[in-house]
């Protein structure tokens, strides 16, 4: 296990480039399984997630190769239709293999997956929507048992949740549908612009998608899907967490290789709190300056285009050190809120209760050991350590390659002064 050590106070300048997407690639992976002809994926970052999906395609029987961000994946007939436990709990995504593994064989056994550190995570909208099309769904063993021994069929179904629309499960759902019988309509589609980037990649398979992006998606059964080639889309959450770091702790930062229309919302929030954002003009690269006179703010997260729950973290680091009282309500996630405990170690003033967290920004934050707990909680604590005064350690790291790809060595190219350390004491402080 790997802690990152930062000696905070140091300014960011320069430029970085983003990633592509970690949340879009892992179901364009997945989807791989939709054909037995090769597909080539480009710009898939070298994550940990990422790597676990390959790791799961390739003990199903699927060939995989990868070299500089370009995977190839053919899966041939005969690839099993049951993947283990121990192949699929390190990740929570791997759910989005139900989609595909349902459409190509009609059949899947798959471990339930459990809660995770964010919230409960349920899958009964993934489980309404297959079942929608016409498969038989029981629970053996933690296991997921799935069948339609005749094949899916289109219908329509609303995939609206308690806390509103799922992206995976509309990625499961339109997975599963390319290869039914007839048409299927999602209403309460998820509008993410992975969930776009997926359309896209199924159509260039050969599928039938239209209206994604948009709260209902229409898709028309074919009978077979072939290969193709695809580049995924920027990552928009690392995009914003390198703008945060931008406002937080820098003398201009020029963030390149984003998608300008993915990241409004976050560009417009901070400049609502006084920063400096300005886009070229193609909006593919974004310079973010500290304002001034920075001001507090309100989150509410909300599904796309609304603010991304998975920004909040990130956003509460920078309202920590920002003069006034913020609120970060939190709709999608309403537990998510474990970084602020360890930001509290480091000085700051947040209270959180019933899903909201109210920050009263302090002068500084001082440099302490602190426990990563989830993806965006430790992207959080980098930020306040690169802010803090002194030098903080930050342990668990193994959070933050779930999801950032080689954060410290961008990091280290801005100018921040960063070392990644084996952690000797960061296995033996399991809660
Ligand atoms: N929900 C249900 N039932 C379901 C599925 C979801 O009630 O069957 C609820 C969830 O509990 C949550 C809401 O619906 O309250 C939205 O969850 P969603 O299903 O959209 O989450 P997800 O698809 O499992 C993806 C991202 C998350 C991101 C969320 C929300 C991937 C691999 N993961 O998860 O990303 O937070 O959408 O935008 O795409 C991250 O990258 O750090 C991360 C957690």
């Amino acid at each position: 296990m790997d802690k990152l050590i930062v000696e905070g106070g140091y300014k960011l300048s320069g430029s970085v480039n983003i990633s592509g997407s970690k949340n879009a690639s892992l179901p364009i992976l997945a989807a791989a399984l939709l054909t037995d002809e090769p597909v080539r994926i480009s710009r898939v970052p070298d994550v940990s997630d990422t790597n676990y999906m390959l790791q799961i395609l390739s003990q199903l029987g699927a060939s995989v190769e990868r070299s500089s961000g370009t995977v190839r994946i053919e899966s041939p007939e005969g690839i099993s239709s049951s993947a283990s436990y121990e192949q699929v709990r390190k990740m929570r995504a791997s759910i989005c293999l139900l989609g595909p593994m349902m459409a190509r064989m009609h059949r899947c056994t798959l471990p339930l997956p459990g809660g995770c550190v964010i919230g409960d995570r349920p899958v009964d909208l993934h489980l309404r929507a297959i079942k929608a099309l016409g498969a038989k769904v029981r629970v053996k063993s933690g296991n997921m048992v799935i069948e339609a021994p005749d094949g899916l069929i289109g219908t329509t179904v609303d995939m609206r949740g308690d806390n509103g629309p799922t992206v995976l499960g509309t990625d499961n759902l339109m997975m599963a549908a390319v290869l039914a019988k007839g048409t299927t309509v999602i209403e309460s589609a998820a509008r993410e612009p992975e969930v776009v980037d997926l359309a896209n990649f199924l159509n260039k398979m050969g599928a039938r998608i239209e209206g994604a992006g948009s709260r209902t998606i229409t898709i028309h059964g074919v009978e077979k899907l072939h290969g193709c080639d695809h580049t995924v889309i920027p990552d928009r959450i690392e995009a914003g967490t390198f703008m945060v770091a931008a406002a937080m702790v820098s003398d201009g930062l020029t963030i390149n290789r984003v998608c300008r229309d993915h990241i409004r919302t976050m560009a417009d929030l901070l400049v609502e709190c006084g920063h400096t954002v300005q886009f070229n003009e193609d909006g593919t690269s974004v310079y973010v300056e500290p304002g001034k006179t920075p001001r507090s703010g309100k989150i509410l997260t909300n599904p796309y285009p609304g603010y991304p729950t998975d920004m909040q973290a990130q956003m509460t680091a920078l309202f920590a050190v920002t003069p006034g009282i913020s609120v970060v309500k939190d709709t999608i996630f309403p537990q998510r809120f474990m970084h602020c405990s360890e930001l509290k170690r480091m000085g700051a003033n947040i209270k959180v209760d019933a899903g909201t967290a109210i920050i009263t920004g302090v002068e500084g934050l001082s440099g302490a050991p602190v426990m990563a707990s989830d993806l965006r909680a430790s992207a959080a604590l980098v930020l306040a350590a690169l802010a803090a005064e002194g030098t903080t350690e930050i342990h668990r790291l193994y959070h933050i390659d779930r999801g950032y790809e080689m954060l410290d060595e961008k990091l280290l190219c801005l100018g921040a002064k960063v070392q990644r350390v084996r952690d000797l004491e960061g296995g033996i402080i399991e809660p």
